[in-house]
């Protein structure tokens, strides 16, 4: 079975029925909850029926909502008669109480979850609209909101869409999906709706599969900037994209999740504390306090490995033609951190550009690693600014492919095998 663009599990076996099984048994520890389901207008709109009956089977009381597209793709009659409830489709509605159906049914829901999520929803929820139904009570509720997004690839892969999820996950909504794979449009590609069972699976998990509670996970992530002058600096090209992933996917978590942080363009993710850093040595300083009584360590930043040996008071001038910089080693803040004697888990990222396997063992070793994530930025498509990732985790024993997706996603298998490890 493939999740989540997964396609080599090694030691990680998943099946359809394992996956199927877990989800019973937990939803039906729930206390029944109250679960509204968004449908808004895309193709994938005829699979909530599905969604929706699944939902139920667990003891959940759903109520649906809909978009004036999602109508043209399946009637509210369907959804009707598969909740036993009315399905709401005006933000005016003259049935609910007090004419204010979107503040009743916000405050009714102890779970949102809005499939198919098209892109012109994602865009409208990040915006924070309030000009529908399900717009407005996605704003107007408190409850955790989750989308399952479902559209043609290279719409998906739009700077815009991702964009969106970006803002939107970072406000806390959990973003399910989507799968890799044929689309209704004939293409193939990142898109398609996650299947109803895997949205179920993910809802679930979210509501009450913690792994990492009461965990203090320490993430160093972006590049460092090494001061020449007062105007002058040494640095990379990291984006702090994946390390920023992995912030937000240990909170999801239920982790304590501290994020040493070089200087970036990305918010701070919600409920993450976040201590900016500029320079290696700042870096370094900042993670041996983050990392006392830290569980989980991962050193995702791009380090600068050295710096100058002298910082110029005043702007170097220009004049001779060849000038010369002494650098000196920066301290390895991974290595320092495995080498301390409270036992952290330490997780590394060896970003190679040839013998990608190899030079990555090589690092678990030579810095007395856990676990090592490697990528190949040699592939432009995955390098430093990119959205996405492909990588290889390596264990002492075990290691796990994780094909191109975005780092969202492969931030979160990340840490389930973390997870597993722990
Ligand atoms: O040795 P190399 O720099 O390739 O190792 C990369 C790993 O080590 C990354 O996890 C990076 O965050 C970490 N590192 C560090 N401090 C350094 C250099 C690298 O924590 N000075």
């Amino acid at each position: 079975m493939k999740i989540y663009g997964i396609t080599s599990l090694k030691d990680v076996e998943v099946t359809y029925s394992s996956l199927l099984f877990a989800f019973q048994v937990v939803m039906s520890e729930l206390t029944n909850p109250n679960i509204l389901v968004g449908v808004t207008g895309g193709i994938a709109a005829y699979k909530i029926c599905e969604l929706v009956r699944r939902l139920m089977d667990t003891g959940a009381s759903v109520r649906v909502v809909m978009s004036p597209g999602a109508e043209a793709f399946v009637t509210p009659l369907t959804f009707q008669a598969l909740t036993g409830n009315p399905v709401h489709t005006e933000l005016l509605d003259s049935n609910a109480e007090a004419g204010m159906g979107h503040i009743e049914l916000a405050r009714w829901a102890d779970r949102v979850i809005i499939a198919p999520a098209t892109a012109n929803f994602i865009s409208r929820l990040a915006a924070g609209r309030a000009d529908d139904l399900l717009s407005t009570l996605c704003l107007a509720t408190k409850a955790p909101i989750a989308i399952a997004p479902s559209m043609n690839q290279v719409m998906w892969s739009n700077a815009a869409t991702q964009s969106n999820l970006e803002v939107v996950e970072q406000r806390g909504v959990q973003i399910i999906g989507p799968d890799n794979g044929d689309q209704a449009c004939g293409e193939v590609g990142l898109g398609r709706m996650s299947q109803p069972e895997e949205i179920v699976a993910a809802l679930e998990n979210e509501s009450s599969q913690k792994h990492l509670k009461g965990k203090k996970v320490v993430i160093t992530a972006g590049p460092t900037r090494e001061a020449l002058d007062p105007v002058r600096y040494l640095s990379n090209y990291s984006s702090g994209k994946m390390g920023y992933a992995l912030a937000i996917a240990c909170h999801r978590a239920g982790a304590d999740t501290f994020l040493v942080s070089g200087p970036v363009s990305l918010p701070c993710p919600q409920g993450v504390e976040r201590i900016e850093v500029e320079s290696a040595s700042q870096m370094y300083e900042q993670v041996m306090i983050a990392v006392e009584n830290a569980d989980l360590f991962i050193g995702s930043a791009a380090v600068s490995d050295y710096r100058a040996e002298t910082l110029a008071p005043q702007k170097i001038k220009k004049q001779a033609d060849k000038i010369q910089l002494n650098l000196i080693k920066n301290p390895d803040i991974l290595a320092q951190v495995s080498a301390l004697e409270a036992k952290t888990y330490t997780v590394g990222f060896a970003a190679e550009s040839e013998n990608l396997q190899e030079n990555a063992r090589g690092k678990l070793e030579a810095k007395n690693l856990d676990m090592i994530i490697a990528n190949d930025i040699s592939i432009a498509e995955i390098g430093f600014q990119s959205d996405n990732n492909a990588v290889s985790i390596l264990t002492r024993t075990d290691r796990l492919d994780l094909e191109q997706s975005p780092k969202r996603l492969i931030a979160e298998k990340i840490v389930d095998f973390i997870v597993q490890k722990l």
